[in-house]
């Protein structure tokens, strides 16, 4: 059957490159005639049949701009068979043929359930500053949070360096430290702290003591929200978008056991606003043009993915088993630096 209407969302936190992705699907569409309706808060907007058709004209002026036009919600569509009956309800009301659900891990595990449980013909595209997605390299968001994480910890050197001082700084990375983990090796950050790799306050206290006796009087130290010390379960308040406070934790220990001056900086939702970098509008637009181009080949239950330079399929039901760790072969070698 043609797809002739295509419904696309954007669920879960939003991410620069959101835009660009809703802009690639409207022009693409367009070239097949194809018509597409915004759904309005992600999966709410389905539940509540909030919805408005896109054009070529809705879309001008849109790929620089972040956040999403659309707006974004984590409602999830299958917590009631209600809300679950209304999307399917609304899904044929609409006429949609198709629907693109532009999403992280909670959105696209929803959408994957969607799929698996009532047939919902839907494509997932995968977004998030995190980057853990499974199947594909990398998701668009990540690279402008990294960009803003370099900036940081550029801005912060030249403030320690004056000081004399150990500048702690906190970046997302809930479960997974691959904004920190790039962000640090960017910046030249002398010790990066992730989630995969519990810490130990001697160990890091021990590098940042060696770095000072060879003469290098200030240190910047990146940490991912969700690192936590070896033997101890991950902070308890996160992923909920306010520090869980593990800068401050460290920033104290240093100063206590090293006996220097700290300070901590936060960068929170900074990391997740704004204008998208060049690379994650080019990835987020080409995902956009295959996103259609799947509907229009009936590829549903597939994401689009990333890998190497080619788009390819990844199965919903493998792309969100589990988050995408930092590999930590990888991580050695941002060690290479630290000290
Ligand atoms: O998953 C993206 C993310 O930005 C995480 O890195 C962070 O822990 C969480 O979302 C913050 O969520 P919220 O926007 O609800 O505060």
């Amino acid at each position: 059957m043609a797809v002739k209407n295509i419904g696309i969302l954007t669920g879960g936190g939003d991410c620069p490159g959101l835009n660009a992705v809703i802009r690639a699907v409207v022009r693409r569409a367009e070239r097949d005639d194809i018509e597409v309706l915004g759904i309005r808060n992600g999966f709410l907007g389905l539940i509540e049949g909030d919805v408005e058709p896109l054009t070529t004209f809705s879309v001008i002026g849109i790929l620089p701009k972040g956040g999403t036009i659309l707006g974004t919600s984590r409602v999830n569509p299958v917590r009631s068979s209600q809300d679950k009956d209304r999307v399917l309800s609304n899904m044929h009301r609409f006429g949609l043929d198709a629907l693109i659900v532009v999403g992280g891990d909670g959105t696209l595990k929803a959408a994957y359930d969607l799929h698996a449980s009532a047939g919902v013909p839907l494509i997932g595209v995968p977004k998030t500053i995190d980057n853990d997605l499974r199947g594909t390299d990398y998701t668009f968001g990540f690279d402008t949070a990294v960009n803003v994480v370099r900036d940081a910890v550029d801005r912060l050197h030249s403030t320690a360096e004056s000081h004399h001082r150990v500048m702690v700084v906190e970046v997302m990375g809930n479960t997974v430290g691959w904004i920190a983990m790039a962000g640090g090796i960017a910046g030249g950050a002398d010790l990066i702290l992730i989630p995969e790799k519990p810490y130990r306050l001697e160990e890091m206290c021990a590098v940042l003591d060696s770095r000072r006796r060879r003469g290098r009087t200030f240190s910047v130290v990146v940490v991912a929200e969700g690192a936590a010390p070896a033997g101890e379960p991950p902070p308890a308040d996160v992923g909920r978008g306010t520090s869980t406070g593990v800068g401050y934790r460290i920033a104290a220990e240093i100063g206590r056991r090293l006996g220097v001056e700290t300070r901590v900086t936060v960068l929170g939702h900074i990391q997740r606003g704004g204008s998208p970098t060049a690379f994650d509008r080019i990835l987020a637009t080409r995902l956009g043009v295959r996103a259609v181009e799947f509907c229009m080949r009936g590829m549903f239950g597939q994401m689009v993915a990333l890998q190497g330079t080619k788009l390819v399929p990844v199965p919903l039901e493998l792309a969100t088993a589990g988050p995408k760790s930092v590999d930590l072969e990888q991580f050695a070698e941002a060690e290479v630096f630290f000290g």
